[in-house]
């Protein structure tokens, strides 16, 4: 197969456990995996821990342990982590392996009986938590800018990597292919960095006295690697560089995805390493920014959210995965808050995609007893329409996302999503049923079914529980379809009982800070705030029937449409409103209040009316048709 795709993300240092950031950056790969293993490709993925060094050695010291021991706890943890996330990764390397120190030790010699290693002297400032010395250039006020830390001044007899030997071609390389570090603000860093003045040679060993947790130097046992040096590596020793079938195969379409903090390693010292060592470079190495807490009470607040496990446990892997991965502009900083996820997974999942599901199962079951409906000849353009829309989608998305532009990408896609909810709105088929008007209920039906199979596959990248359950439902096949497939809008089974599924999203009440307010908090008398307004789920309905409520000369039964479902409400308007005129007209209802008993009927809802004056007579808001129905007000 000549369709091969590798992903990678850094491999994670273990003196942390794993975080919100290592979860997005190990999402995105899974993501990329499974989406070009959709596109048909053959895909590998490798996510790992990185294990060496200065800052894993004071961290187990730290914790009173081993730093095998220490190591094998928090690499467990990822792996762990990870799997409850249902990361799809082919391998997991760990940088103690054997497989991997072998590797390391190999390009060491290789690069030393080139030339390119030397003994030498170094003095500098260095920064345990950074593990590397800093220039004077780069230190502020004396402290490393990223850890706000003292540097010490360190002097001691170390092997150096000849870096400068490669930095015209590495120059070169970038210049001639321009997507090699994207997006562009980050090559034109690395290019900045390599283009001001000559490169300084790399220290690439620590002695032994200093620091013995790391890979001997094959030529001097008195000295261990610098954990960069070694960590590069592993997305190498992982494929089993350099005779492994897996090296050959996937190393010439590598991809490599970091945050903006580790550029400089991977945009400088790998190439340069690879160069050294007689190793074509990476295809692209893929940057993405930072996520930003909003700042220290809402990270309080959130608690044990924070964490990945917590994330998931609180708003759905399905859901997380969706935030994250719609959320993010590549290569930009994103806000991270509470009130973005609620708003994603309400608006855009529980509202635009949940809503059409259940809309769509809903009245299959009504109209043809949850039986998959025959396409009727009667509206061929129209569904070309929809392959046109669906098509036009989809490739905006497939090409943003193989870029990783994931965000961009679901964007666009989503515009399909919402036009298929207008498509209910305009055929209306609760009027085509009872005009029974088969022929065309069918069509409409069927498409819509069919297209909510083609999106739930597109979407199975992200939606990795929820869509396989949404294909099920459907009785179709997943796993063997192809793209070309999926526009022909044809791969659903005539007369197939469909299940239900329930709510596939369901909507988030924004939760309560736990009781205390601050000052600038306290309530204003009579004044509500946005997240209190937001509560109230106010909808346009329209209404499909209406009728006198026996025995009252106020009310009427009205049965309506609210995008959600068809419920019964009871409103006191007879007085005004002649049910023959209520009848199709859009109205506001407010969709979330709670049933109430009138006149020994339940009503679900309440419409909106206004009043000119106390007692005034009730005056319907009506809605313009262009609305749809469904649209929630706010
Ligand atoms: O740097 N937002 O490991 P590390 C987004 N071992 N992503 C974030 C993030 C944030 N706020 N914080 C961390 C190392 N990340 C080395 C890598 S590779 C040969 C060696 C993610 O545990 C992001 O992917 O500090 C970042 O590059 C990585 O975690 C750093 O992980």
């Amino acid at each position: 197969m000549d369709k091969k795709f590798y992903v990678t993300t850094p491999i994670y240092y273990v003196n942390a456990e794993p975080h919100l950031g290592h979860a997005y950056t190990t999402i995105l790969a899974d993501f990329m995996k499974r989406f070009y293993t959709m596109l048909g490709y053959d895909s590998y993925f490798l996510t790992g821990t990185d294990e060496h060094g200065d800052k894993i050695y004071e961290a187990a010291k730290e914790g009173h342990t081993t730093p095998e021991k220490y190591a094998d706890r928090v690499s467990g943890l990822f792996r762990k982590t990870w799997k409850e996330m249902g990361i799809d990764n082919d391998d997991f390397i760990r940088t103690t392996e054997e497989r991997h120190k072998k590797v390391v030790r190999d390009i060491l010699q290789k690069v030393y009986d080139k030339g390119d290693i030397y003994f030498g002297n170094y003095g500098g400032f260095y920064c345990v938590g950074c593990e590397r010395f800093f220039t004077e250039k780069e230190m502020v006020n004396g402290k490393c800018p990223d850890h706000d830390k003292e540097l010490d001044y360190i002097e001691e007899k170390n092997y150096f990597f000849k870096m400068n030997n490669y930095q015209q071609w590495l120059i070169d390389h970038i210049n001639e292919n321009p997507d090699f570090i994207r997006p562009e603000r980050y090559k034109n860093e690395v290019l900045s960095m390599l283009k001001g003045e000559e490169l300084e040679d790399l220290c690439i060993s620590r002695p032994v006295t200093r620091l013995s947790w790391g890979i001997p130097l094959p030529f001097d046992e008195n000295y261990v690697t610098y954990v960069w040096f070694d960590a590069l590596i592993n997305y190498i020793s992982a494929l089993g560089y350099p005779q492994g079938e897996k090296f050959k195969k996937y190393w010439p379409v590598s991809e490599h995805i970091i945050a903006k903090d580790i550029v400089k390693p991977h945009g400088i010292f790998w190439p340069t390493m690879l160069k050294a060592a007689g190793v074509e470079p990476f295809c692209h190495l893929n940057v993405h920014g930072y996520w930003i807490m909003e700042d220290a009470k809402m990270s309080k607040s959130l608690g044990n959210v924070i964490t990945p496990s917590g994330l998931i446990e609180e708003y759905g892997n399905d859901e997380i995965r969706y935030f994250f991965l719609r959320e993010m502009t590549f290569g930009l900083d994103s806000k991270f808050n509470h009130e973005i996820i609620v708003d994603r997974i309400n608006y855009d999942l529980a509202n635009d995609l949940g809503n059409l599901i259940k809309r769509t199962f809903n009245m299959t079951e009504k109209y043809f007893q949850g039986r998959i409906p025959k396409f009727e000849p009667e509206e061929p353009a129209q569904r070309e329409e929809l392959i046109k829309r669906l098509k036009s989608s989809s490739e905006r998305y497939i090409e943003n996302a193989r870029k990783f532009q994931t965000s961009v990408g679901i964007e666009s896609f989503w515009e399909f999503v919402r036009y298929l909810n207008k498509y209910i709105d305009e055929n209306k088929p609760w009027h085509l049923f009872k005009e029974k008007n088969n022929n065309k209920l069918s069509s409409v039906m069927r498409n819509l079914l069919e297209a909510i199979y083609s999106v739930s596959f597109l979407l199975s990248p992200i939606l990795i529980n929820k869509s396989f359950e949404v294909i099920k439902a459907l009785g179709a096949e997943g796993e063997d379809a192809d793209i070309e497939g999926i526009y022909s809008l044809s791969n659903l089974t005539d007369g197939y009982k469909i299940c239900d599924i329930g709510i596939l999203f369901p909507r988030i009440d924004l939760k309560k800070d736990n009781g205390k307010k601050d000052d600038n908090e306290k309530e204003i008398e009579g004044l509500i705030d946005i997240k209190e307004f937001s509560r109230v789920d106010i909808r346009v309905a329209e209404i499909l029937e209406a009728e006198k409520v026996e025995g009252s000369d106020k009310l009427l039964q009205l049965k309506v449409d609210s995008g959600l479902d068809e419920r019964t409400i009871i409103a006191g308007i007879a007085g005004e409103y002649d049910p023959q005129y209520l009848k199709n007209k859009k109205i506001l209802l407010v969709a979330n209040l709670k049933p109430a008993k009138i006149f020994k009927r339940e009503s679900k809802g309440m419409l909106l009316a206004a009043r000119s004056e106390k007692k005034g007579k009730p005056i319907l808001i009506e809605i313009d048709d262009s609305i749809p129905t469904g649209a929630r007000l706010g």
